[in-house]
């Protein structure tokens, strides 16, 4: 069976685009089953260990995708349109995403197959920090702001502190949570008389989305692991 070619298996593993991974291939920084392979073009065969700088790509024990979500997708396997139609091509068989975002909501979606880390990611208990962009129906208020900050109370529930900043546009905001409930950032702004127009979720802990795409999705770099893993206590390759 003929293998794909590498530049376009290092560019599915998230190692930047075409140009890119041919430019490093160039460079003799990747070794395909223990050689060195300078031809972008070199077709890999099936489950061979490909390497970049010594780091080893085909032995991850764990997989963590970002995407780049549109507003229309559900975040679910068994309803549709759903996120995970726009994973194609990638093993989505044990992944599970970081936290919902609504079908009407944007921006970074984290898939996963490491439970641990899934859990400290989305627990309160880790506090990882989740930025939105917030278009409102009506200018958010310092009212707003101070009561965000000491930590609005929802449904009975105390949320921790929320951190809110306007855009030049006041109707314009970020909003910071360090938990993520149902829902969240739509119930706060209802609990405040106010109604979210427009939701996106711009980083994810230390992580952004960068230049990707809407509507598409990449492994994690492992400089992008390393931070995530430290982020919330753990080590690399556990
Ligand atoms: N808060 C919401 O209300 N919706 C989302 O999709 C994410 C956070």
């Amino acid at each position: 069976m003929k293998g794909e070619r590498l530049d376009k298996v290092l560019a599915r593993l998230g190692l930047g685009s075409r140009k890119e991974v041919a430019r490093l291939v160039r460079s003799g920084q990747v070794q395909v089953g223990g050689r060195v392979v300078q031809d972008p073009a070199f077709p890999v065969p099936p489950g061979a260990r490909l390497e970049v700088n010594g780091q080893s790509l085909a032995l991850r024990r764990h997989h963590h995708i970002l995407l780049h979500k549109p507003a229309g997708y559900i975040t679910s396997r068994t309803e549709g349109p759903s996120v995970y139609t726009l994973l194609e091509g990638f093993p989505t068989r044990d992944l599970s995403p970081v936290g919902r975002l609504d079908k009407d909501t944007e921006g970074l979606l984290l898939f996963t197959t490491h439970g641990e880390l899934l859990h400290r990611l989305t627990h309160p208990r880790h506090k990882v920090e989740k930025r939105y962009l917030v278009h409102l129906e009506r200018p958010a208020t310092w009212e707003d702001q101070k009561a965000f900050r000491q930590g609005l109370l929802l449904d009975g529930k105390q949320l921790l502190p929320a951190e809110l900043t306007w855009q030049e546009d006041p109707t314009w905001v970020e909003l910071v949570l360090r938990e993520g409930r149902f829902h969240q950032v739509k119930r706060m702004f209802q609990a405040r008389g106010n109604r979210v127009l427009y939701l996106k979720r711009l980083s994810l802990g230390p992580l952004t989305l960068g230049d990707l795409p809407k509507g598409q999705a990449r492994y994690l770099l492992p400089e992008e692991e390393e931070v995530l893993y430290r982020a919330v206590g753990l080590f690399t390759g556990t």
